[in-house]
């Protein structure tokens, strides 16, 4: 696999930091994100929700309670107040082995802050979650992207948007045809696929994103031969990585990048 192909060759295989490092580091924190490219990982992933004054921030539930010192819904405060929240010292209490004084009291982020710090040399893998609660959110996406010049992409693969909703999708296509999109699929039991699904999905989509727990052999190979990426979520194990690697899939996406980069010898 050569390493200096297009990110979304399918030749390669690509590793997500999964909302950062948050494995090792409370997740959407810069500190996260910070980790996964020093582990090795070729994107960082961005879950996006919307305030109540309309900014974009890295969260990746809908409401505060899990991540933050706080409760209520992200869409009921407004940046402001968010600011005020601790979004690191749950992971201490939740991950007492990868705990660090440093992680107490980190900010959420703003999508701005992200690209701000990591600039253009990062690639990015951006999620689009709850749009139905939050009408404004591809509009508001394509006009950051914008702004720092992230689209049109320099380099091919810069920039991934996926989502669950076929319809933010369909929608960021319409608009931006050249930007790569994902479609995240929700299989409850092992996955399956028509043929008239995947030429649906090929229509607007470069892939797909599965859990992996419902990934099998055929429906890999199935998605594959359709010329579509396939990104497992979300795989901690090595034992797992090696045998989705070996199924064929082009992408992992992972809370440990540092157990992928191994499995890939990087
Ligand atoms: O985006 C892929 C995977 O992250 C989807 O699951 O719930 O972790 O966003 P979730
Ligand atoms: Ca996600």
């Amino acid at each position: 696999k050569n390493s200096s192909e297009s990110l979304l060759s399918v030749n390669r295989m690509i590793n997500i930091a999964h909302r950062g490092a948050s494995g090792h580091a409370p997740e959407h924190t810069i500190k996260a994100y910070e980790l996964g490219e020093k582990m090795g990982a070729d994107y960082i992933e961005i879950d996006l929700q919307m305030t109540k004054d309309g900014e974009l921030v890295a969260m990746h539930d809908a409401d505060i309670d899990r991540t933050t010192d706080k409760t209520g819904f992200v869409h009921s405060f407004t940046l402001k107040e968010l600011k005020e929240m601790d979004a690191g010292s749950w992971f201490n209490l939740e991950s007492p082995g990868a705990a660090q004084e440093a992680y107490k009291g980190l900010k959420i982020p703003t999508l701005q802050e992200v690209f701000e710090h990591f600039g253009s040399d990062a690639n990015y893998y951006i999620e689009i979650k709850q749009p139905d609660e939050s009408p404004g959110m591809t509009a508001a996406l394509i006009r950051i992207l914008k702004e720092y010049q992230l689209i049109p992409a320099e380099r091919e693969g810069a920039i991934v948007i996926q989502s669950f909703s076929k319809e933010s999708l369909l929608e960021i296509h319409q608009q931006e045809p050249d930007l790569p999109l994902i479609q995240l699929l929700s299989y409850k039991q092992p996955a399956q696929i028509t043929e008239r699904e995947l030429s649906e999905l090929r229509e607007y989509a470069t892939g797909i994103g599965v859990n992996y727990l419902y990934l099998n052999e055929s429906f890999i190979k199935d998605v594959r031969e359709a010329d579509l990426l396939l990104h497992a979520y979300t795989v901690n194990e090595k034992r797992e990585m090696n045998a989705l690697i070996n199924w064929g899939v082009t992408g992992i996406f992972t809370n440990y990048p540092d157990r992928l980069s191994e499995v890939l010898g990087k």
